[in-house]
């Protein structure tokens, strides 16, 4: 999700849907020194096993559809990034909206958005899915297919565009 990336000058990460971490050692090892990074996961369970996991990482259990407030309440008024591993997909078109739009106001001009999704790239539904993402942070700037993780998976990032 992170590859290729130029992370140097970003201050501040988010990581949406973290569950255990799976992805969040990675990422946050990505980061340059001093850049906040706050994964946000809404079971209390998962939330639990994050922090025996990555005593050093920050996660908050909360709900995705909230993350503009929950970053606000953190000092984090903008991101330069968010990585997300939702279900975005099987989500209610409205919980969609809502974290496709929360992302998009505490996005930086120019910040990332960067989505992991299993499903196949040439399921409609899969598409439909990047292109509502694509409407509401901007063009796509990459998507791949990521055959050595299991299941196989497609990774795509869009592009906050500057004002
Ligand atoms: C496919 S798992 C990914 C977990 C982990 N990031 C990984 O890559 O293994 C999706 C995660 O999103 C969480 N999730 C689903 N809906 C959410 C929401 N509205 N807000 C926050 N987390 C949510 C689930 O609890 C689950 O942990």
């Amino acid at each position: 999700m992170v590859r290729g990336i130029n992370t140097s000058g970003w201050r501040a990460v988010v990581e949406l849907g973290s569950g255990t971490g799976a992805l969040s050692g990675v990422l946050s090892e990505a980061l340059p020194p001093g850049c906040r990074f706050l994964a946000v996961e809404r079971s209390a369970a998962l939330v639990a096993e994050f922090r025996a996991r990555w005593p050093d990482l920050e996660v908050v259990e909360g709900d995705a559809a909230e993350v503009g407030a929950i970053c606000r309440m953190r000092g984090m008024p903008s991101v330069d990034a968010i990585f997300s591993a939702l279900p975005l997909r099987l989500l209610p078109e409205g919980v969609q909206d809502r974290v496709l739009g929360g992302a998009s106001h505490l996005l930086a001009p120019g910040g990332l958005f960067a989505q992991v999704t299993y499903w196949p790239r040439a399921l409609a539904a899969g598409r439909e899915m990047r292109e509502r993402v694509s409407a509401r942070i901007g063009p796509i700037e990459s998507d791949r297919l990521v055959a050595g993780n299991t299941p196989p998976a497609w990774v795509f990032r869009c592009v906050r565009p500057r004002d």
